[in-house]
Parts: C-alpha cells; sequence; structure tokens
C-alpha cells in the first residue's frame, strides 16, 4: 500500500474534480492516485493536467527557484459502494486532504480491468492487465480507430489471437492480404524481447483458412449465385439499375421463379435477352460483369466451413478491384448473417478493416455493403454476430454503424475530422484525453468499454503471431533499431476459463505451432527491389 503523500488537495474542490499541489516531482499526467476520504474510504482519481508556477518570478529580478510550485489537476474517477458500483463521493474532498499514488488493487478493482478474457495489455505505464469481457466484446461489437501506421491492425490481431484462444470463431475481411500471416510465430527480434513484459511467447496458429480468387495462398471462394432474388442482384450491380432496368429483372426473377427449377446469373441474362427493351443492354452488360467474376456459382463455399469454433476465415480480397470487393462483401456479409440467424453457424465475430470503404459516411462514398452493415451492427447482437470495424478515418465511417460500437480502442488520431468524430462518440473522453490521443506512441490505445467503468490508456500486448502488415521499407538500411532487451519477468495469472457462451464449447483451445521459417520483412524487400 502507497503510504508516502505525494500532495495536498489545494483550492475549490467538486465531486468530479480537484487540484492538489505536488510535493513529489515525479508525478505524472494520466498517473492514477487516491485521497482518503471520511465516509467513503479512499477514493480513485486522475492526474489529467500538471502545471508549474513561481510567485517569485520577475523577468527584471531574480527570483528564488525553490518556490516553484506544481499543481495537479485531476479527475475523480470515485469509490465502489457496498453494492459493487463505482460513485462519486458524497461530499467533495477537503483542501489539506493529503494525495497518494492509487495502489494496483484499488485501481484493478475500481476500473473494473480485470474482469474478462480477452486480454489486449497493460495499463499504460503500469503492470496492470486489461482484460475484457469476450463476450461483451462479440455482442456489442467493436471498433478500433487511428491514423495509418499506428498499430490497427497490429491491435486487431491481438484480438484475433485472444479470440481464438476462446474458441469464438472469426471471419476477417482483409483487404491487404495482411493476416495469413498469424500462421507463424512472431519473429521479431524486437518485439520478442518485450513479450516477458506481457507474459506471452512466440506461436503460430492453426486452422486459418484464407479464401481468395482462389491463388496458391488458399481455398477459392465462391459466393452461393442459386436463386438469388431481385434485390440481391440489385446489390451486386456495379452501378445502380434505372426503373425500367430494375422492371425487367423482376420480370425475369418472377418468369424463373415460375418455372420451378434453380436458376443462376447467366440463366438471368439469357432470359433479359428475350425481352424486347431497349434499356435491356446496359443491364445486360452489369450482369455480364457479375457473371465474368466466377465468383458466384450453385457449389457455393459452405459458410459453416468458414464459421467453426475456434477457426479464423480470412477472407483477402488483395487482388479483387474495389467495387468487386464491395460485392464480395455485401454478399458474403448477408450470407453469415442469415446463417447466423438460422443458427447454422456458432456465434461468431466478424472483423472489417478499411470500414469507410464497406460502411462509409453518406456524402463520401456510397457502397452496396452499407446497409448489411448497418443490420449487422444493429440486430447482430440480437444474433451472436460481432463486428469489428477498422479504419483509419473514422470520420468517414457509416455513424450508425460506429455508434453501435461499444468497445472503442483508439490508437493515435492526429485529423481533427476524425477527432471531432471520435469525440462525437465516446462518452467520458476529457479534453486532456483528447489531447493525449494526438500524442500517442504507437501501440498505446484509448480503451473505451462498457466492461471498463472510465476510458484508459492501454500499452497493446506485443502479438504472439507474426504481424502482416510491416511498411515497406524503401531503402536497404532504413528502420535498423537498436536491440533493446529487458529483464521484467513478471508473474501473471491470466484467468482464462471463465464462462464463454460466444465460444461454443467453452473450451479453451490452444493453436499448434507452426514454425515455418521467413524473413523478418516477409519478403517485402524482394517485392520492392525484385528477387
Ligand atoms: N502494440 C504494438 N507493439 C509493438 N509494435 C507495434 C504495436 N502496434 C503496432 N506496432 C508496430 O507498428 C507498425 C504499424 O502497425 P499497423 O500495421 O498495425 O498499423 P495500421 O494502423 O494498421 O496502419 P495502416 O493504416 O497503414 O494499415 C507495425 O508493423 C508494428 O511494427
Ligand atoms: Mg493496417
Amino acid at each position: 500500500m502507497s503510504r508516502t503523500t505525494i500532495g495536498t488537495v489545494h483550492g475549490k474542490t467538486g465531486f468530479n474534480n480537484f487540484k492538489f499541489l505536488v510535493e513529489d516531482p515525479s508525478v505524472e499526467r494520466m498517473e492514477y492516485i487516491k485521497v482518503w476520504h471520511e465516509s467513503d474510504n479512499w477514493i480513485l482519481g486522475q492526474v489529467l493536467d500538471l502545471t508549474k508556477k513561481n510567485p517569485t518570478y520577475n523577468s527584471d529580478r531574480d527570483f528564488d527557484p525553490t518556490e516553484e510550485k506544481i499543481i495537479a489537476k485531476s479527475s475523480i474517477i470515485g469509490y465502489r459502494d457496498d453494492n459493487g458500483l463505482l460513485r462519486p463521493p458524497k461530499t467533495p474532498l477537503s483542501p489539506g486532504d493529503e494525495v497518494y499514488r492509487a495502489d494496483d488493487s484499488l485501481i484493478c478493482e475500481s476500473l473494473g480491468i480485470d474482469r474478462g478474457e480477452v486480454y489486449i495489455g497493460n495499463l499504460d505505464r503500469k503492470d496492470l492487465e486489461v482484460n475484457l469481457d469476450a463476450n461483451e466484446l462479440v455482442q456489442k461489437h467493436c471498433s478500433i480507430l487511428a491514423k495509418t501506421g499506428s498499430g490497427k491492425s497490429y491491435t486487431c490481431g491481438v484480438l484475433i489471437e485472444e479470440l481464438k484462444e476462446e474458441n469464438v470463431p472469426v471471419v476477417v475481411i482483409d483487404p491487404h492480404g495482411e493476416f495469413h500471416s498469424m500462421r507463424k510465430p512472431n519473429k521479431s527480434s524486437k518485439q520478442k524481447a518485450r513479450m516477458d513484459e506481457f507474459n506471452v511467447s512466440p506461436k503460430g496458429y492453426s486452422n486459418i483458412d484464407i479464401y481468395s480468387t482462389g491463388d496458391n495462398l488458399g481455398k477459392k471462394l465462391v459466393l452461393d449465385g442459386k436463386n438469388l432474388g431481385p434485390r440481391d442482384i440489385i446489390d451486386l450491380l456495379p452501378t445502380n439499375p434505372t426503373n425500367t432496368q430494375t422492371g425487367l429483372l423482376y420480370k425475369a426473377v418472377k418468369e424463373l421463379r415460375g418455372r420451378r427449377g434453380d436458376y443462376d446469373i447467366n440463366e438471368l441474362i439469357r432470359t433479359i435477352k428475350g425481352y424486347d427493351s431497349k434499356s435491356k443492354w446496359n443491364l445486360i452488360n452489369q450482369l455480364e460483369v457479375v457473371a465474368d467474376l466466377n465468383l458466384f456459382s450453385a457449389n457455393p463455399t459452405p459458410i459453416e466451413d468458414m464459421v467453426s469454433p475456434g477457426k479464423i476465415s480470412i477472407i483477402n480480397l488483395k487482388g479483387f478491384k474495389p467495387d468487386i470487393q464491395e460485392i464480395l462483401v455485401t454478399r458474403l456479409c448477408n450470407d453469415l448473417f442469415m446463417a447466423r440467424k438460422n443458427e447454422k453457424i456458432p456465434p461468431a465475430m466478424l472483423i472489417v478493416e478499411e470500414a469507410h470503404n464497406f460502411a462509409p459516411e453518406r456524402g463520401f462514398k456510397s457502397s452496396a455493403s452499407t446497409d448489411i452493415m448497418r443490420t449487422i451492427a444493429s440486430e447482430g447482437r440480437k444474433f451472436g454476430l460481432g463486428l469489428t470495424v477498422v479504419s483509419q478515418r473514422p470520420a468517414r465511417v457509416d455513424k450508425n454503424v460506429l455508434s453501435q460500437c461499444n468497445t472503442q480502442i483508439i490508437l493515435k488520431v492526429t485529423n481533427p475530422n476524425d477527432l471531432k468524430a471520435i469525440k462525437k462518440g465516446v462518452e467520458g473522453l476529457t479534453t486532456e484525453m483528447q489531447d493525449e490521443i494526438q500524442s500517442l506512441p504507437t501501440g498505446v490505445s484509448l480503451l473505451v468499454s462498457n466492461d471498463i467503468e472510465k476510458p484508459v490508456f492501454v500499452d497493446v500486448r506485443v502479438r504472439k503471431s507474426s504481424h502482416g502488415g510491416e511498411a515497406v521499407k524503401v531503402t536497404k538500411n532504413s528502420g535498423k533499431s537498436k536491440k533493446k532487451s529487458t529483464n521484467k519477468n513478471k508473474n501473471k495469472n491470466k484467468n482464462k476459463n471463465k464462462s464463454k457462451s460466444v465460444s461454443g464449447s467453452g473450451k479453451t483451445k490452444k493453436g499448434t505451432e507452426d514454425f515455418a521459417e521467413e524473413g523478418e520483412d516477409g519478403g517485402l524487400m524482394d517485392k520492392i527491389f525484385g528477387k
């Protein structure tokens, strides 16, 4: 227990914040502190800002440096009452009350950072694990937002590793083909040096399938093209059909359904070709674009194969044109949603990277997939289909989707419009926290979650598996870093066996190790300079 005072409460105090005169110059911004309250016991607070002043200072005369005062502005987080609820003190703190550094147990208990099984990282500058509840995370959706290169995909990888170890099926929409590297253990020496800090070790995961165009990376993704309804077809078309074309489409589908057999897009094209209308040609042209993708067939990839306990299915969109990516995502998300609604697949997490492209905010772009993204965001909770949206442009992601994300992981953001969007969507975000977001180092995030009482800064843990999104080096010698070693070896016990209704079996299944060799830059130098 911390017994040395670091300051005394000073000036006017309230129920939400107070100031204190700092006696220990090592007190830092965002540090957790405590103050004894006669009726409510220890009250947890957080230093939001620090200022220095010296009343003897005058530029014309000598001044006394020992008279320098440090004032800390602090927020009051509160105390746990007899029912376990976090409350502000019943009466304000008193000037002269002594301020101490908060103990780890008080921080954990007051903030509720250790109630779950999904280990995101450690409380920034503290040796305290931050764990989220897997059920809450999946049921109530998540967003990972940050400017480019700040650690979104890396954090997403941490989330996938944790969900996989809880047996939760994960489907990842991967526009850049980054996530297949999870099959291999993390080989980065810099990151391995930090593994003791987080009590993790390198690990490659099995039961990962990659669905793509059918190249050597994985399985070919084929979607169900049988008996599509007019609305489904309109969603797939590269441009919106006119009213006349929509009429032709309805007519053709009605006719084909009347024949009582299965039909596909090619049959639909043949039927429309038989109609006597000038408008048909543009519609036929668009339908042929969809048919030529060879993405649809009467023998689609079974959605049940893609989603099973402990499985990670990566939908690698690399190589598909943006409009085709949209078609694919629309159809796949619809299939996933329907399969979950009809309980054909277990509860699962759908992760959408570059979400601003698949659920764009009105006015920036339109995308066929927006509707299904909104549906999953608003109804997924009922059916156990979780959504994690990842974006470097929060301002450009559909607000209906973002507002449904109860867990927000925000890494460094500097764009004023993106900051504004974050401010609107995050409860309990102080002005000081907004300032802090702009200067966060890579891998440090602000975590906002229903599970946790207040937004907290988290040092996201290093990955067990290899990260596939490393930046491409432009010169052969750039990016050399000194090796840093750590002798910290902390004994942390993670409670990994709590109840997990989303994980189906409730058992923790560990992936097997895969020690395939790969260079640390994942062959990127070869891609740039050629072999
Ligand atoms: N928690 C972390 N611990 C250690 N290194 C990290 C962490 N987060 C990110 N990094 C490093 O930062 C780099 C960039 O991270 P990442 O690829 O996740 O960025 P991003 O936000 O997804 O960028 P982009 O918008 O370009 O996709 C990673 O290659 C990794 O080296
Ligand atoms: Mg990324």
